[in-house]
């Protein structure tokens, strides 16, 4: 194969990007490829961009461009995150549809592959990443571009319904169709995919992940996602893991550690996930005193007025619960609003007796397959997640929870609580083994190989 060359908006050169599934999943696979990386510096300049800043890390060439204030208002913070971002998950009722915004997102989709175009070279590979450049198909082909482009989402895809609620959802769909290979997360979001097509178009299904439709044939197929399983399984035992592990370890004193890690994002679920908790200690009185409740939640998108009103949501109920049941010895809900490097995650993880993973829309959840390889196979914690979470068509072995029912949430934490040593043995096994086998390494062949035998 010939070189491979990555889009995305965030690369791994931009630290904020770290505590994100897309930089982490992209950056393991063009390290093991090598290749070509464009995206967002992270840097917004007043309002003339410079030249890009080129540069090689670990065998990868990163080629990234500064934004303009008009374009990272109009293409990230408004079209990308407050009309694509909550239409996508499933909430229409906080998007603020904008065709000025859309103007902006599409000058930006151009801006870029106007970038790529003239460095791309025959034998080359494209491959697009996430909602931020759905057009980007549509504009490599106007350059000229022939040879293959490949696009993976990470983020749901919605039914056919809500896509339609999205103003621009044809000019989308069609710029989409553009790609040779459609990847998504899950079944689930392919078919929804497909659906609109075969609902609103002359589609025609033709099997094995093909779909003729506009004069084209196009892929499209679920790639659920996967991490460095084995990698993350020796990064619960590092050093550094070690320490995060102690530190907590100080402050639990012998306590039960029931962990959450997400983004603050009002798609991972929070304030029903806090609610559950206080139903936790609620209903079940005799985890009060024993068990306490860490939530990671490092902000996210705080320029964007409905992230804000997130954190101060979460602030009050956190404050609530710590004031109702905690007491002079027990603080029974931690919430610590700021992010940790992966190494002391992995060491949280570990001595976590129960993970939250309770999105009410998810693309993915690389959080979950984290936790999953984290553990000690002599003691091994237990995943509770979402059924709207991507990760559940693979993890069907954790114990699968609808985090609307906040009750339902709260008494199947008591139930990880007090799971015998045989059966989250058991449960455990089971998810270690589908994570491992479908990892990062797994996920890039399966996407890339479609591409290569691209036949379009
Ligand atoms: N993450 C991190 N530090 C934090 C919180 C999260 O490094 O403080 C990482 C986490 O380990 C995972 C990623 O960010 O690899 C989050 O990915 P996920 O798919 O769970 O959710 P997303 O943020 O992409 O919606
Ligand atoms: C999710 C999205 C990524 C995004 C990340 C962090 O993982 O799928 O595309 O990079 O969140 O969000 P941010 O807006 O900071 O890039």
């Amino acid at each position: 194969m010939g070189r491979l060359i990555a889009i995305s908006n965030r690369t791994a050169a931009d630290a904020s990007a770290r505590a994100g599934g897309l930089a982490v999943a992209v950056w393991e696979s063009l390290r093991s490829t090598g290749g070509i990386w464009f995206g967002w510096s992270g840097n917004i300049v007043e309002d003339e961009v410079g030249e890009p800043q080129v540069f090689s890390d670990e065998g990868v060439e990163f080629v990234t461009t500064d934004f303009t204030e008009a374009e990272h208002d109009g293409f990230y913070l408004q079209y990308a995150n407050r009309v694509i971002w909550p239409v996508f998950h499933y909430r229409v009722d906080l998007a603020h549809f904008s065709s000025k915004d859309f103007d902006v997102y599409a000058d930006v989709n151009e801006r870029i592959a106007e970038l790529v175009a003239p460095r791309l070279k025959e034998g080359d590979s494209v491959w697009v990443h996430d909602y931020h450049f759905l057009l980007m198909g549509d504009f490599l082909r106007r350059s000229g571009w022939t040879g293959p482009i490949g696009f993976f989402l990470h983020i749901p895809f919605p039914s056919p319904e809500v896509f339609r609620a999205l103003p621009e959802h044809e000019r989308i769909a069609r710029a989409m169709c553009e790609f040779s290979v459609l990847g998504f997360q899950s079944k689930t979001d392919r078919s929804n995919f497909v659906r609109y097509l075969l609902e609103n178009y002359d589609a025609v299904d033709e099997g094995e992940g093909w779909i003729g439709v506009f004069g084209r044939r196009i892929r499209a197929n679920a790639y659920p996602i996967g991490i460095d399983a084995k990698g993350f399984a020796e990064a619960a035992t590092s050093p550094r893991a070690g320490t995060a592990a102690t530190r907590i370890g100080r402050f639990l004193g012998g306590r039960n550690l029931v962990l959450g890690v997400d983004r603050m994002d009002y798609s991972k679920g929070l304030p029903q996930r806090f609610e559950a908790v206080g139903k936790l200690f609620d209903h079940f009185p005799s985890t009060r005193g024993r068990v306490s409740v860490t939530q990671i939640a490092p902000p996210s998108r705080s320029k964007v007025e409905e992230y804000r009103d997130l954190r101060t949501q979460l602030d009050g109920l956190a404050g609530r619960i710590n004031g109702d049941y905690g007491d002079l010895d027990w603080i029974p809900l931690r919430y610590l609003a700021r992010s940790y490097d992966r190494r002391e995650l992995a060491g949280l993880y570990r001595i976590a007796r129960v993970c939250l993973v309770t999105p009410l829309r998810d693309g993915m959840n690389l959080v979950a397959k984290e936790f999953v390889m984290a553990q000690d196979p002599d003691d091994p914690g237990v995943l509770v997640l979402s059924e709207f979470a991507g990760a559940a068509e693979q993890l069907t072995d954790a114990l699968i929870v609808n985090p609307h029912d906040t009750y339902k949430v709260a008494e199947t934490i008591y139930h990880a609580l007090e799971m015998t040593l045989e059966e989250r043995q058991a449960r455990w096994e089971k998810l270690r083994d589908i994570v491992m086998a479908q990892d990062i390494e797994w996920w890039r062949h399966k996407f890339l190989d479609d591409l290569s035998t691209d036949l379009t």
